[in-house]
């Protein structure tokens, strides 16, 4: 029932005060050194320095020792696309020979590609695909990701999509929260009528989403050719209505007034915002909106055009990072990279990574009081990484830093002999 984690050269806890951090406080991370851990039944007893913990270490208590490790919590990923059949490594292939993602999305390569495949896939398939990106979630230190539907964009496939995420979540140590993405894209059958595709997602697609508890939250990718400021207003109005929070892909290619938007709505996240200028940050401060920035589709498009992180921590706002894990910008599941985008591109400080990849992380998806830091009564979603200094997660990158990943107490990657 118990366990112990002793001998950690670091405890990175996380703790603080109960709510996102902002400006300087993104830096403290509650470092204890050295550290340890107690376990009760998948929730954490106590985190101390290592002779305090190993006073309380009693017969029936299993001792893991970390050798001198860091500790932290698990990532937790805040915007993720983790149910889609197929890949688009050939569109990957097109990009790196000049052509744009807005140029394959118009010949009806891009989301599209991935919406027919997804549409002709089963739950089973999508399932079974989903699975193995949760194994690489979980390798990489993630313990829980927000998942997006958005690859159906009809009722019944968009329904199969959170399906297939529910599946994933009980049938998986990967924690999922759902959100519906049905305005994704408009789909090719619609194109010439769009308005009846955003009816459709407001009269028959939120109520039904809403009336099965698939989703936690409603989302729309507000974009110049995909979804204006006047739809994604529409549609993320009668989502709040349906009692769903609310997200946005705001301001990814160009500035469309997404992040205006999100501020208007009280949305809990804007997210992207690579175009977001000095206005857009301060609506955002000012509606005490979330930003999720998203460096890996950057680098994966081929872009330099980064999101102003540090403009936006210095006017307080609570940075979240996360992968944008999906088929066709941002092919990876690994929150180390992002930590490592985040320092060579966003300048952020390993700390400030951090803090934006746990705590912050957890309060955008309304589960700061349980997961996101090391502290008493949380879940003991945690991981041992390899390396004496958590520094080195954002400098050290390309290697698989987790040595062990603890998904409510529970060990998740077997390990070999030499430990
Ligand atoms: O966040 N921006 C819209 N959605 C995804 C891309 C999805 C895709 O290309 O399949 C994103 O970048
Ligand atoms: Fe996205």
């Amino acid at each position: 029932m118990t366990l112990a984690i002793v001998n950690c050269s670091q405890v990175v806890t996380l703790a603080g005060p109960a709510r996102p951090r902002v400006g300087a406080e993104m830096g403290q991370l509650g470092v204890v050194a050295p550290g340890a851990l107690l376990i009760n039944d998948g929730k954490i007893e106590k985190v101390a320095t290592d002779s305090e913990v190993k006073k309380l270490i009693d017969a029936g208590c299993e001792v893991v020792d970390a050798g001198g490790r860091v500790v932290l919590p698990g990532f937790v990923d805040a915007h993720t696309h983790p149910v889609f059949a197929g890949t688009r490594v050939d569109e990957f292939e097109q990009r790196i020979k000049g052509a744009t993602y807005q140029e394959i999305a118009a010949r009806g390569g891009g989301i599209q590609a991935t919406v027919s495949r997804t549409r002709a896939a089963t739950v089973d398939e999508l399932v079974a695909a989903g699975k193995r990106y949760a194994a690489w979630f979980l390798r990489g230190g993630t313990t829980t990701i927000e998942a997006k539907s958005g690859y159906g964009l009809s009722l019944e496939d968009e329904l199969k999509l959170l399906r297939a995420i529910r599946r994933l979540d009980q049938e998986t140590a990967l924690r999922y929260v759902p959100t519906f993405l049905g305005a994704h894209s408009i789909p090719a059958e619609y194109r010439a009528r769009r308005s009846e595709y955003v009816s459709l997602l407001i009269d028959e697609m939120l109520p039904q989403v809403a009336q099965q508890k698939l989703a936690e939250f409603c989302d729309v990718f507000c974009e110049e050719n995909v979804f204006t400021a006047d739809e994604a207003w529409r549609i993320l109005s009668a989502a709040r209505c349906h009692g769903l929070g609310l997200r946005i892909h705001a301001d990814q290619l160009s500035l469309g007034g997404g992040a205006k938007l999100a501020a208007e709505l009280g949305s809990i996240t804007a997210d992207h915002l690579e175009h977001t200028d000095a206005t857009g940050i301060a609506a955002l401060k000012a509606a005490g909106v979330q930003p999720v920035l998203l460096p890996g589709s950057v680098y994966a498009l081929g872009s330099s055009h980064y999101p102003a992180a540090r403009q936006m921590i210095d006017a307080g706002l609570a940075v979240v990072l996360a992968t944008d894990f999906n088929p066709g910008s941002s092919p990876t599941p690994s929150m180390l990279t992002i930590l490592s985008l985040a320092a060579t591109h966003l300048k952020m400080t390993p700390a400030e990574a951090i803090t934006a990849s746990t705590i912050n992380a957890a309060y955008s998806l309304n589960r700061g009081e349980t997961i996101g830091s090391l502290e008493s009564g949380k879940i003991a979603d945690f991981v041992i990484h390899d390396t004496g200094d958590f520094r080195e997660l954002a400098y050290f990158f390309g290697v698989q830093h987790a040595w062990q990943v603890y998904a409510a107490g529970k060990p998740q990657i077997p390990q070999t002999k030499s430990g």
